[in-house]
């Protein structure tokens, strides 16, 4: 084990795009243990779009991260000291552990408390399809899109982690699906492999027509991770008694100022329509329920997902800005080390 750890801190608040030089590399000694502490060492660090938000001084749904605090995120790695009765070294854990190499922590508080992974399971799945990425796409498409047979869903993002998600959740439950996404590889990655009904490119296609050709009888749900334009395209054809789950807006995430609200919102009052935003932590106390389903979904072959795993830990500013370039596929990932 190393007595030195290597961190990446919150340098300073983006101005607009976020770029690598926002991120400080630090070093740092490994803490000692006390009593009732454990020191994990990461092994692999994910990635959301929420990050960026979390670097903006304004209230959100949990505090900003502080100039010089640790980047925050989920991560999975090993116990590999322990000073806490529940953990013992060799252990694979997740938590909320940051972007650096070693975390000491009691398990508690934090972006997310830790908990342990069985042994032999995957590091990666708990931080993706089985972790925040399928849980959000569970939940807002379920409990908030409240799909029935023969519908027709569109999802934005919907070759990301939480879009192909939620875009095959759809089509388990018998809707056609109908994907929105950038570049011809992304599009038929979303037909070919996640067996989407059909994909539009928003980078080179008219997404307006495009929409209207594949969905004569309107859009019952859209599941939206962009916001913005493709937004408003999609609000000017819904269907009657639509249901629009307000997942994200990466779309605006950079934005130094506010762009107005969508045109056509005018649309949910004609087509007695429903636009809800929700937040995943809170269906916290429902996280077993969607664990469950997913894994029967992946164990039968109804549900794929896809990982995108960069590596080495110097990469991890650029691995973040990947998201916002639209350079990953599925979930985006970081592996700084193995399990041994
Ligand atoms: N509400 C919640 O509780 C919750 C929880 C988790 C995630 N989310 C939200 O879910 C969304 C997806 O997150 P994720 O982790 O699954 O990320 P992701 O979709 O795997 O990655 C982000 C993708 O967004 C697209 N993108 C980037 N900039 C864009 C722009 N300006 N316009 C249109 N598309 C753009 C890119 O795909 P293209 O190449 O297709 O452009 C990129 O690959 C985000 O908005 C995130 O904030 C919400």
């Amino acid at each position: 084990m190393a007595d030195m750890n290597r961190q990446w801190l919150l340098a300073s608040r983006p101005q607009g795009m976020v770029t690598e030089s926002n991120f400080q590399y630090h070093e740092a000694p490994v803490p000692e243990l006390e009593d009732g502490q454990f020191l994990v060492r990461n092994c692999y660090i994910a990635f959301e779009p929420a990050m960026r938000g979390w670097m903006d001084d304004r209230p959100s749904y949990i505090p900003p991260i502080q100039l010089g605090e640790v980047m925050r995120a989920v991560t999975t790695g090993q116990v590999v000291a322990s000073k806490h009765p529940d953990y013992q070294p060799g252990d694979c854990v997740q938590g909320g552990f940051g972007w650096q190499e070693y975390a000491v922590t009691t398990g508690k508080g934090g972006l997310m408390p830790a908990s342990k992974i069985p042994a032999g399971a995957s590091l990666t799945a708990p931080l993706g399809v089985l972790g925040i990425t399928g849980l959000t796409a569970y939940f807002g498409l379920l409990d908030l899109g409240q799909p029935k047979g023969g519908e027709t869903c569109v999802v934005s993002g919907a070759a990301g982690a939480t879009g192909s998600i939620a875009g095959q959740i759809a089509r388990i439950k018998g809707c056609r699906v109908i994907g929105i996404a950038g570049g011809p590889d992304k599009c038929a990655w979303l037909t070919d492999a996640a067996r989407f009904d059909a994909a539009i490119d928003y980078k080179s296609e008219d997404v307006a027509a495009r929409l209207r050709e594949l969905c004569p009888d309107g859009i019952h749900i859209f599941f939206d991770n962009v916001g913005g334009e493709i937004l408003d395209a999609v609000l000017a054809q819904i269907a009657m008694k639509a249901r629009i789950v307000l997942c994200g807006g990466i779309s605006r995430y950079n934005d130094e100022e506010l762009q107005p609200g969508p045109k056509n919102y005018f649309n949910l009052i004609l087509q007695r329509a429903r636009m809800e935003g929700f937040i995943l932590v809170d269906y916290y106390r429902r996280f077993a329920e969607g664990v469950q389903e997913l894994s029967g979904w992946l164990d039968s072959g109804q549900l794929i997902h896809q990982e995108d795993i960069q590596d080495g830990f110097a990469n991890a500013p650029r691995t973040f800005l990947r998201l916002f370039e639209g350079k990953n596929l599925g979930k985006q990932l970081l592996k700084i080390a193995d399990v041994r």
